[in-house]
């Protein structure tokens, strides 16, 4: 079955099609976006406008640059920040930090408007709120995590007491670039369209810009002492928050009978 990645960015769908044996296809929509903290709500929310804009199986993604001296701004607001600012300027900003660590995030979101079988990998069938957790984001990474549960104990409990045991047991490397994969429901009477997510992370250094290639904040983004902006497509691709996300994508997909 084609999938349709809905995007108004060519390189994006480009970058799928290297991850996937499935034929995919761009389908051009400008997809709504809710302002929120999280990527995965936002990547959720645009992926539930798109399944009902094309009624067929859909992915979208969300990304956004996190930099830990400023508490993961820009984070979410990306987007925004590089349109009013631009590099140069948050390169500027940047400079002023001892510290100078951030984070690329991505979330590749999937939807086809049934229900998901369990998995091997975790899979949270939880709204936030809706069982008495609150999702807050790591102010250094901007991972979206859940605070311990306000008033239920038991499953919930013993789902965070999971969740941390697997981070005592990751490397603080490892741990920097590990993937999630959740199932969201609706929070906006939404109610029976599951979202799938896929979720990338790359660590990195912000540094003044360097380098012809690539798109975005690439120039000050450094990796293992060069520049995504310095990188062939290919070798940004084996690395970067949105081909870590949607490797994750497809070894699910090409595992199901979706
Ligand atoms: P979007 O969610 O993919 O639209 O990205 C949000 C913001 O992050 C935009 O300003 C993009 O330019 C930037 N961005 C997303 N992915 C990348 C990337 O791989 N390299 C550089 N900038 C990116």
């Amino acid at each position: 079955m084609t999938l349709r990645f809905v995007t108004t960015n060519p390189g994006k769908v480009r970058e799928a099609r290297e991850h996937l044996a499935s034929p995919v296809e761009q389908l051009e929509f400008d997809t709504p976006e809710i302002q929120a903290e999280d990527l995965g709500a936002v990547a959720a929310h645009k992926a539930r406008a798109a399944y009902r804009h094309a009624g067929e199986p859909v992915v979208v993604d969300d990304s956004g640059l996190f930099v830990g001296a400023f508490d993961g701004f820009p984070g979410p607001y990306s987007s925004y920040v590089y349109d009013r600012l631009g590099i140069e300027r948050v390169w500027r900003l940047a400079r002023e930090e001892d510290d100078r660590a951030a984070a690329f995030r991505g979330v590749v979101a999937y939807c086809d408007g049934e229900e998901f079988a369990a998995t091997p990998e975790p899979v949270d069938r939880d709204a936030g709120d809706r069982d008495g957790t609150e999702r807050s984001p790591d102010a250094r990474t901007g991972s979206a995590r859940r605070s311990a549960p306000r008033s239920r104990g038991g499953e919930a409990a013993s789902r965070e007491a999971t969740r941390e045991r697997r981070g005592q047991d990751q490397a603080g490397d490892e741990r920097a670039t590990a993937t999630t994969d959740e199932q969201v429901r609706g929070d906006d009477g939404d109610e029976g369209l599951p979202v799938k997510l896929f979720e990338g992370v790359v660590p990195g250094e912000i540094v003044a810009p360097r380098g012809d290639g690539g798109f975005g904040y690439d120039p000050i983004f450094e990796y293992d002492d060069r520049t995504f902006a310095e990188m062939e497509p290919d070798e940004k691709n084996a690395v970067s928050h949105r081909g870590r996300a949607l490797s994750k994508f497809a070894e699910w997909y090409e595992a199901t009978d979706r």
